[in-house]
Parts: C-alpha cells; sequence; structure tokens
C-alpha cells in the first residue's frame, strides 16, 4: 500500500492489526530459531507491536522499521518509557531498553544499519501488501537481511476475492516459490483461524488459516 493509506490508518487508529497480547506463534516458535540471547532480531513493519516487547525481554537487542511516527511514539507510550530520538538522513530513530525504532520508509533504509542482526520477524508485514508489492518487499528484506541470519515469518492466507486486503491472502506455495530464493524455507504450523476474526466471519470468508515460517537466509 501507498504511505498515505498507512498514515491515514493511523491517524485515525484504524488499527485492527494491532494486537493487544503477544501473537501465539511469536510464543510458541521463537525458540525453535535457536538464536543466541544477544542476537540482534530485526522487525519490518512493526506498527506498534507488544511482539518486540516479548523479544527483548528474550535478551535480544529490536531493530524495528516503521513508516508512521505515531505508532513509534504510541509504542514508546505504551511501555511508559522515554526514548532518545536521533535524525539519521530521512529516518528518525527512537531508542530506549534495547528497543530501536526507525521512522521512515522501510525502503530506505540502509542496509548497514541491519548488517548487525541475526534474527529477524515478520508478523503482518509480508501480508501487508498486495501481490504487486510483494515481491519488493520481498527482495528488499533479502538484501537487508545478512545470509545465516533466521526469522520466524508469520502469515495469513483465505480466498482473496473473498475480502479485499489488507491483510493480502499469502499461500505457503507463495512462500516457498518467492522467498525460497533468498531464504530456507520451513513450515512450521498452520491453524485454522477463522472463528477468532470477526472481520473475516462477517464478510461470509469461507476459510482463513494462520501460518508460521522458519526462514534462513541463504
Ligand atoms: C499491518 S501493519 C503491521 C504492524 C505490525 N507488524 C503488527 O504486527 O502489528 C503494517 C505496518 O507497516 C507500516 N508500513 C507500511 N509501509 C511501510 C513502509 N514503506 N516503511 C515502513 N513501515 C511501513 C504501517 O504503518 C503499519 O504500521
Amino acid at each position: 500500500m501507498e504511505p498515505g493509506f498507512w498514515h491515514d490508518k493511523w491517524q485515525s487508529q484504524q488499527i485492527g492489526f494491532h494486537q493487544a497480547d503477544i501473537n501465539p506463534f511469536l510464543v510458541r516458535h521463537w525458540d525453535a530459531l535457536g538464536l543466541a540471547p544477544d542476537a540482534r532480531v530485526f522487525v519490518p513493519l512493526c506498527g506498534k507491536s507488544r511482539d518486540m516487547e516479548f523479544i527483548a525481554a528474550k535478551g535480544h537487542g529490536v531493530l524495528g522499521s516503521e513508516l508512521s511516527a505515531l505508532a513509534v511514539e504510541q509504542f514508546f507510550d505504551e511501555a511508559g518509557v522515554t526514548p532518545k530520538v536521533s535524525t539519521q538522513g530521512e529516518h528518525r530513530h527512537y531508542a530506549a531498553e534495547g528497543i530501536e525504532l526507525v521512522q521512515g520508509d522501510f525502503f530506505t533504509i540502509d542496509p548497514e544499519l541491519v548488517g548487525s542482526c541475526k534474527g529477524f520477524y515478520d508478523r503482518a508485514a509480508l501480508i501487508a501488501w498486495p501481490a504487486e508489492m510483494r515481491i519488493d518487499y520481498a527482495n528488499k528484506l533479502a538484501a537487508l537481511i545478512p545470509s545465516g541470519s533466521r526469522g520466524l515469518l508469520v502469515t495469513l492466507d483465505y480466498p482473496q476475492e473473498a475480502l479485499s486486503g489488507p491483510p493480502f491472502a499469502v499461500s505457503a506455495d507463495w512462500v516457498q516459490t518467492h522467498l525460497g530464493r533468498h531464504f530456507e524455507v520451513t513450515a512450521l504450523e498452520s491453524l485454522d483461524v477463522l472463528a477468532d476474526n470477526p472481520r473475516f466471519v462477517k464478510k461470509a470468508v469461507p476459510w482463513l488459516t494462520e501460518a508460521a515460517f522458519l526462514l534462513v537466509r541463504k
């Protein structure tokens, strides 16, 4: 989606994607990544996700990328901490308690910044892009992530014609075909989550699955 779409969502607080609780797939599968506790973790399109607090509580430094200044400010406000803020080129950096959020466009993030990350976490980032922009996102992610880095990807899949995204449907085949160019892909879990998603039930979407994948950058 274009930046204006997301700025409007944050401005009007239409942020149905935001989870009050930690993502259950993250809780169940994070340890399977086998990251050293001091490994830094990149979180693209992070919003104000509390999942970053879970990752930081494991001992990891967290580097998030987020377009919206409102999202970044709400993240630190809600965590009850005051970040140090600096400007680096076109990005603003907010840092506190081992979590650094880079506010600005993901596509213009300097690979050097992410070069120290050995882990990554994508929940509702890949699926935020319509099919025609998803490949660009995947290519940029692969360009940023150092070889050998291990990450957890959480996706949603449903019949796309039943609902207009975001979130957009991403199948296990899509992940294998397109991310498989850059990453070793292992499917970890796929669950029927239709009953937990009233928006999909209301629109009579016939099925909805949430899936987790382990990705290792080649
Ligand atoms: C669907 S939300 C997911 C947020 C978060 N991952 C979560 O689980 O709550 C997608 C987020 O990506 C951000 N975003 C969209 N385009 C972006 C871009 N080009 N660069 C950085 N962030 C972007 C949006 O502002 C939004 O917060």
